[in-house]
């Protein structure tokens, strides 16, 4: 059994089966209504119910009182339709739309993926879900007030627990901390979502092609997860490519997840790019600079997209060779640079961060 949602004013129509709530089976659909904790205590999904009856599910009584239900207001992270529905609300449809939150956190996980990176698993309070569009970054605040800024590296739709991608730095304080300290259980402090390096909407004839190097691996998984999810529902292939350039093989420490991409969609390809492979690597791929992989194999990047995010010097020069020998439109290059702070020395430094960043159009 399924039901019918007309959401007002926007028009949009999506089904919600039985046993999901309005909020889930939105999602599920590629509408992004607002929300926070997801279990009926912050009031963030709350909406009108202009026709049709719901129930109103499991929810905090003060967050939605008897009067607001008998006034035809419902949690959308709780309540399940009991017959086809209009209800009134406005989507999320860009980052003015997502609130930013201060949450405190749990390392639920440490992975160390290769010599130099890590990747923590970030836990937020059962009653609390950070809102975000994909390849956005969360600031780490820092009990000197300084803060540290990291990438998420999950898909909005995947949202349990946070990913960051943390890299080591030479005689960054807190990259010490990350790889000799931090354990499983520690809290942090988090702020976000930031940032607009995220993936537009663009025309199905144009391809996309994601330039990354280093940890500016971690808000391209998010896009491209974000991607071959809404792929699935609604059967839009749009061409992709994925450049990821790095030093040696253990730094592609994905390189797994994205040829399993590759095999699992057609529209996706898979470039590493290595610019100091080892004798024992026995490397027969890609090898030089990232941003030249690319211009090796297309001579017009008119008719693209691309999304470049790692060290700062690949970025300036993607941007300044694609658009000048390409064609690359310029409001067609998205970028997020990771910069190391400088300032770091006398504190703990972020790795596999950008604590400054150019603007996402250069
Ligand atoms: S009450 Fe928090 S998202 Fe629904």
């Amino acid at each position: 059994m399924s039901y019918q949602i007309n959401i007002r004013p926007s028009d949009l129509v999506f089904n919600v089966r039985s046993g999901e709530t309005i909020l889930q089976a939105a999602l599920c659909a590629g509408i992004s209504l607002p929300y926070g904790c997801r279990n009926g205590s912050c009031g963030t999904c709350k909406g009108k119910i202009i026709q049709g009856t719901v129930d109103f599910g499991q929810h905090n009584k003060e967050t939605l009182t008897e009067k607001e239900k008998t006034a035809g207001m419902a949690l959308f992270c709780c309540a399940t339709p009991l017959s086809d529905l209009v209800i009134e609300c406005h989507e999320v449809s860009a980052i003015k739309d997502i609130k930013i939150k201060k949450l405190p956190c749990r390392v639920h996980k440490l992975e160390r993926v290769a010599p130099d990176v890590m990747i923590i698993s970030l836990k937020l309070p059962a009653n609390q879900r950070l809102q975000f569009l994909a390849g956005q970054y969360i600031d780490i605040l820092l009990k000197d007030g300084k803060r540290r800024s990291f990438s998420l590296a999950n898909s909005p739709h995947d949202d349990e627990f946070l990913h960051i991608h943390a890299r080591n730095y030479p005689g960054g304080v807190f990259a010490k901390h990350v790889f000799t300290q931090m354990k499983v259980k520690d809290i942090l402090r988090i702020e976000g979502p930031f940032g607009s390096f995220f993936l537009r909407d663009e025309p199905q004839d144009k391809s996309t092609i994601f330039v990354a190097s280093g940890t500016g691996f971690a808000p391209i998984k998010s896009i491209l997860e974000y991607a071959f999810y809404m792929e699935n529902k609604c059967s839009i292939k749009k061409k992709m490519s994925l450049y990821w350039g790095v030093q040696t093989k253990a730094d592609l420490y994905l390189a797994e997840l994205a040829n399993k991409w590759q095999q699992q969609h057609e529209n996706f390809t898979f470039i590493p790019v290595l610019s100091n492979a080892l004798p024992t690597d026995n490397w027969s791929g890609r090898e030089g600079l990232v941003h030249e992989a690319v211009l090796q194999d297309y001579k017009s990047l008119a008719t693209h997209q691309v999304y470049a995010c790692g060290a700062p010097i690949m970025v300036k020069a993607a941007y300044d060779d694609f658009t000048s020998l390409r064609g690359l439109q310029k409001d067609n290059f998205f970028s997020d640079v990771f910069t190391p702070s400088l300032a770091e020395q006398k504190s703990w430094e972020p790795v596999g961060l950008k604590s400054d960043r150019l603007p996402s159009n250069l």
